[in-house]
């Protein structure tokens, strides 16, 4: 979980994506701090975490944007949608795999993210909350499908139990390695 003394070969600005609720902030705790909140607040604005960890022998610096789901409050900062965005060189979508609402809402936030980000930028489609299987409202193989279609990398993660996240962060920063 980082050290702050060792030497940085190369800093990663990876951005967090998807509607409210559907547990961008959450996988981000469990990235930078190992940790998990069951009542989490909606996010306002814009806030960043950082890990740095070790990649074929290079220490990269993780940073990872994390910004409100709700469309409400991303009206409000359309101002900084391109500062979001700007110098992004890898893109995790999340959608909830127990409301059907949030990935049907995908393609809008990948417009949105191929409308603003470098052409080149690396993306991983992100179902969140696979704890919950028993509520699922999403198949699989639907996710897995589009994200074929679209050439997006896909995991199924839970930020609760920890599953897959580290894969997760490891998929997109080794690819843009
Ligand atoms: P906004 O900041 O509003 O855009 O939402 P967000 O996407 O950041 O969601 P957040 O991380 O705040 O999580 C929303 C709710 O889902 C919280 O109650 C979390 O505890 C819960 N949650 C997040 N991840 C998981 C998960 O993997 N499993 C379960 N069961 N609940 C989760
Ligand atoms: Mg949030």
């Amino acid at each position: 979980y980082g050290d702050a003394s060792q030497k940085i070969d190369y800093v990663f600005k990876v951005v967090l994506i998807g509607d409210s609720a559907v547990g961008k902030s959450q996988i981000l705790s469990r990235f930078a701090r190992n940790e998990f909140t069951l009542d989490s607040k909606a996010t306002i604005g814009v806030e960043f975490q950082t890990r740095t960890l070790v990649i074929q022998h290079k220490s990269v610096k993780a940073q990872i944007w994390d910004t409100a789901g709700q469309e409400r409050v991303l009206l409000w900062y359309r101002a900084v949608t391109s500062a979001y965005y700007r110098g992004a060189v890898g893109a995790m979508l999340v959608y909830d795999i127990t409301k059907r609402q949030t990935f049907d809402h995908i393609p809008r936030w990948l417009e949105e993210l191929r409308g603003h980000a470098d052409k080149n930028i690396v993306i991983i489609l992100i179902g969140n909350k696979s704890d919950l299987e028993n509520q699922r409202a999403v198949p699989t193989e639907d996710a897995k499908e589009f994200a074929q279609k679209e050439e997006l990398f896909f995991l199924e993660t839970s930020a609760l139990e920890s599953t897959n996240v580290e894969s997760a962060f490891l998929t997109v920063l080794t690819e843009i390695f």
